[in-house]
């Protein structure tokens, strides 16, 4: 017999940025960081979890090619959710022995992998929701986000939907470095996005070897996880819960720019951002200097691509100022909204 569960997660961007570990192993933050968990068809990870006596070793497909399970993240993340359903079984032992069967895991993004688009962050949050609902689970989304968390930090956002802070903790165990719920999609239900893929390229710094070269040698680095980052975090998350597009936009970008600004502050520096991102920053920085208000707020991630928060008054102009003014970007100028949290079991 062959038992199996199936999900979806969504991709967050961030637009307080999650830059710096103080725990590699465990990925806990140097600070904390705000996210909004998009929704889009085309934009997320589908995976599903199968537990059967007759497998014979862990097993994960990742686009159609198996990758190594033996990894110490996804290690991590099976050894936690195995001993979860171990003590299930222990407490009632008419259930089937799952904890103790081999796992096959297959995983499609339908997005470029490691393009600096959070595809890690919707493929671990897809495989604890997957192997948790396998398992039936009692855990809480937010209890899960602590297991997502040991496969990518930026994955323990994508458990939950709408608005979401990922709260650093101070633990060494990491036991309160967790997600929790800013609000939801339907308490700020005009926000939408604009993802626009620049380039699908691999990016050639990955997030885990750039964010810890930045918090060895950026002297900049200090400042903003001291002082920086703790003032946005409350700022930002007062402004969403205020429906403030302003405040939350300007934060946004000025947030999106001080996390590039580390990175360049690094040694060796390290860019993500190319030549149509900078020209994507002018673009908005001139519609709303011209419009007198925050029109549209950018955001970049450790890559090139470009995420466009706005309203959804604002949708034909900024939609239509792209096409304008970008008429070269390819097909992905997706247009996304907020999503709501991947139901569970
Ligand atoms: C720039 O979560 O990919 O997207 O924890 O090493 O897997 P690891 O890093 P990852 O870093 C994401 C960095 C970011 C900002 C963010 O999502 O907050």
């Amino acid at each position: 017999k062959i038992y199996s569960a199936s999900t979806t997660a969504p991709v967050n961007i961030a637009t307080l940025k999650y830059w710096g570990k103080r725990d590699t192993k465990l990925n806990l933050p140097t600070n904390s960081s705000i996210s909004v968990t998009l929704s889009q068809d085309d934009l997320r990870t589908f995976t599903t979890a199968a537990a059967s006596e007759a497998f014979t070793k862990d097993t994960l497909w990742l686009n159609g090619t198996e990758e190594s399970v033996t990894g110490a993240r996804t290690s991590a993340c099976l050894a936690e959710l195995r001993a979860l359903r171990k003590s299930l079984e222990d407490a009632d032992p008419s259930l089937p022995p799952l904890s103790t069967y081999k796992l096959h895991i297959v995983s499609e993004n339908n997005f470029p992998t490691a393009a600096g688009l959070a595809s890690s962050a919707a493929g671990f949050a897809a495989l604890v929701r997957a192997i948790a609902d396998l398992y039936e689970l009692p855990q809480s989304a937010e209890e899960l986000s602590r297991i997502a968390r040991q496969g990518s930090g930026s994955a323990c956002r994508s458990l939950f939907g709408g608005y979401v802070a990922w709260e650093m903790g101070e633990k060494e165990d990491g036991s309160d470095s967790r997600a929790v719920q800013i609000a939801t999609e339907t308490d700020w239900p005009d926000m939408r996005a604009a993802i626009l893929v620049v380039s699908a390229k691999k990016k050639e710094t990955s997030s885990t070897t750039g964010m810890q070269t930045t918090a060895k040698t950026s002297p900049l680095f200090k400042h903003r996880v001291e002082v920086v980052v703790p003032e946005r975090f409350k700022v930002m998350s007062k402004s969403i819960l205020d429906k403030d597009f302003e405040t939350f936009g300007q934060l946004t970008m000025a947030d999106s720019n001080q996390f590039h600004a580390v990175c360049l502050d690094s040694s060796p520096p390290v860019f993500y951002m190319n030549d149509v991102s900078r020209n994507v920053i002018s673009l908005i920085e001139k519609v709303n200097n011209l419009a007198g208000r925050v029109v549209a707020a950018y955001t970049f991630d450790a890559g090139p691509n470009a995420v466009l928060y706005y309203l959804e008054k604002d949708e034909p102009i900024v939609l239509g100022l792209l096409k304008a003014a970008l008429p070269d970007l390819d097909g992905w100028q997706n247009k996304a909204t907020v999503s709501a949290a991947v139901p569970d079991g």
